[in-house]
């Protein structure tokens, strides 16, 4: 049914349109008592033998919702009602910004992804804070904070930028992301550079353990699939000696291999997302986990489309899995339906908990 109603609709709208419209819906039925808690119990039902700690957190399911949907912190209760078992909003910048100019949104419907070059449009980090402040919590859910860099701020005033955003807002956050590999901020991704990424890591977890006294908050850094193998081992050797608390694998990529949409299309500037980043994102997480086993998190994102997808996150050594673009092609049913398949496949496996097929895969190769 959706499949009709994308055809129809959305697909003959401006993408970024029809994502403000679907985004409009979504808060006014999360606005409705009845019509909130029919629609929580029919797209978002609870499994127990899903239920998931990490972080330190408890989840009602592995499978949340990735950065950059709810940039600021709107339609935290509306993505809950939907089924995703945490949700990150942002990318917060510390100051407002407006991004980059439309067009910065595009279907690439015969991949099943999408290109963006959004440039982190957010309110800035003051204005979300007073919205997370003010919010009454009618779903528990999970809140994830994704911080990023001002684009108007110099590369090497990074630091103190992410740091006002840390102060502002981790008092908000059930976790905190430092994201320094979106591709449409110039300059950003060089962060991930251990050189830069360590003192601006260490700032950050200063300043959250500064103002946030009753609680540890959760620490994690977000990386590009397009790094060198030996970047990506620097970052997961540099979690290590951090007591970074995860690693989020992975944000959208500039390559465009293999893509079949119209040239056009696939020429746009900015960060591809959706099945063709599928084989990257699980390749990096598998390389992590072979580094870090379970003493990082580690959170698998990138071409996520189905429930075996999810599954195959979780047996590389995802404990928490996120997906974004799946949920444009599929609709509001995709929650669910990752999440029954994940219960009949946990069912069908040899694994007693969820926890347990963390990295199995990853171990049987090892061992
Ligand atoms: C339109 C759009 C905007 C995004 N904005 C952000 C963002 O602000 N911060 C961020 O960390 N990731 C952002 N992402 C990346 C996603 O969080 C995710 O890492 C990526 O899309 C790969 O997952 P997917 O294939 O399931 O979409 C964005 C992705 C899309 C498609």
């Amino acid at each position: 049914m959706y499949a009709l109603f994308f055809r129809l609709v959305f697909r003959r709208m401006d993408a970024e349109k029809a994502h403000h419209l679907a985004f409009r819906w979504i808060r006014l039925a999360a606005r409705v008592p009845v019509l909130r808690t029919f629609l929580a119990a029919a797209l978002a039902p609870r499994y127990a033998e899903l239920r998931t700690q990490a972080l330190g957190l408890r989840m009602h399911g592995p499978f949340g919702l990735a950065a950059g949907f709810d940039k600021n912190a709107v339609a935290i209760d509306g993505m809950a009602m939907l089924g995703f078992g945490h949700v990150e909003i942002g990318t917060v910048t510390a100051q407002a910004q407006p991004g980059n100019p439309k067009k910065r949104l595009f279907r690439l419907v015969r991949d099943r992804a999408l290109i963006n070059r959004m440039g982190f449009n957010n309110d800035g980090s003051a204005a979300v804070a007073a919205r997370l402040g003010a919010r009454r919590e009618v779903f528990r859910t999970t809140v994830g904070v994704n911080i990023g860099k001002t684009k108007v701020v110099p590369e090497q005033d990074a630091v103190a930028d992410y740091v006002t955003s840390t102060e502002r807002l981790a008092r908000y956050a059930d976790y905190l992301v430092v994201n320094v590999s979106s591709p449409n901020t110039p300059g950003l991704r060089n962060l991930q550079a251990t050189e830069a990424l360590r003192p601006l890591l260490a700032a950050v977890r200063e300043a959250a353990d500064r103002t946030v006294t009753d609680r540890r908050v959760p620490l994690l850094v977000k990386i590009a699939p397009d790094l060198a193998d030996e970047d990506v081992d620097a970052v997961a050797d540099l979690a290590l000696e951090l007591g970074l608390d995860g690693i989020i694998a992975t944000n959208t990529t500039i390559g465009r291999a293999g893509l079949r949409s119209d040239p056009a299309l696939t020429a746009e500037t900015g960060g591809l997302s959706g099945a063709p980043l599928k084989s990257r994102s699980l390749e990096v997480l598998r390389r992590l986990y072979a580094r870090v086993g379970d003493r990082v998190t580690l959170v698998g994102v990138g071409g996520v489309e189905d429930a075996e997808d999810a599954w195959q996150r979780i047996l590389a050594g995802a404990t928490l899995v996120q997906g974004y673009t799946a949920f444009i092609y599929r609709g509001p049913f995709w929650m669910r339906a990752v999440h029954k398949g994940l219960a009949a496949r946990l069912a069908a496996s040899p694994y007693a908990t969820l926890a347990d097929a963390v990295g199995a895969d990853s171990r049987k190769v090892t061992s």
